[in-house]
């Protein structure tokens, strides 16, 4: 099936099997590697990448559902050779070792802080009324489908908390 998608700000036409899924058509055909495949089974968020504003694991979507989307991987977060401030708030908090679930933390960061910039709720939010500022809670919550297993979370909430009172 023909796909055209906007990854990244550039409008690519795939000709694809309808069964493939984003990630795999990211990394095999579009060598796009950054996006990284842990389990293959939408539980470890390595693989979040952003589709149109939203979040999502690309692992469990497939390729041709996003025909017209756009696309941002973790290829397309920096501003030029300008790290975007998540970036630069990993590497000051020391918010990865190994750095294999970082590219999905750092999508899954840039789309969480507009979904909360926007007022959208998460399961510990207690005022829905008013949307108030980012809690520790809030962003381990709203981060808890990305894992970790090198252990950075703290210096993974602490990036984030900094970008987000920013
Ligand atoms: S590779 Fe997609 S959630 Fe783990
Ligand atoms: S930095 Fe190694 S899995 Fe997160």
């Amino acid at each position: 099936m023909k796909t055209v998608l906007t990854i990244n700000g550039q409008q690519v036409s795939l000709d694809i099997d309808t069964r493939v899924t984003l990630l795999d058509a990211l990394r095999d055909h579009l060598g796009l590697y950054g996006s990284k495949k842990g389990c293959d089974h939408g539980q470890c968020g390595a693989c979040t990448v952003i589709a149109d504003g939203r979040r999502i694991n690309s692992c469990l979507t497939l390729a041709a559902m996003h025909d017209g989307e756009t696309i941002i991987t973790v290829e397309g977060l920096a501003h030029g050779e300008a790290l975007s401030a998540l970036q630069q708030a990993f590497l000051g908090h020391d918010g990865m070792q190994c750095g294999y679930c970082t590219p999905g933390q750092l999508c899954s960061a840039t789309a969480m802080l507009e979904e909360a910039r926007a007022g959208r709720a998460s399961q510990v939010t207690d005022d829905l009324t008013t949307p108030a500022p980012l809690s520790r809670a809030e962003i381990t919550e709203r981060m808890s489908g990305n894992l970790c297993r090198c252990g950075c979370y703290s210096g993974i909430v602490a990036a984030i908390e900094e970008v987000a009172a920013e």
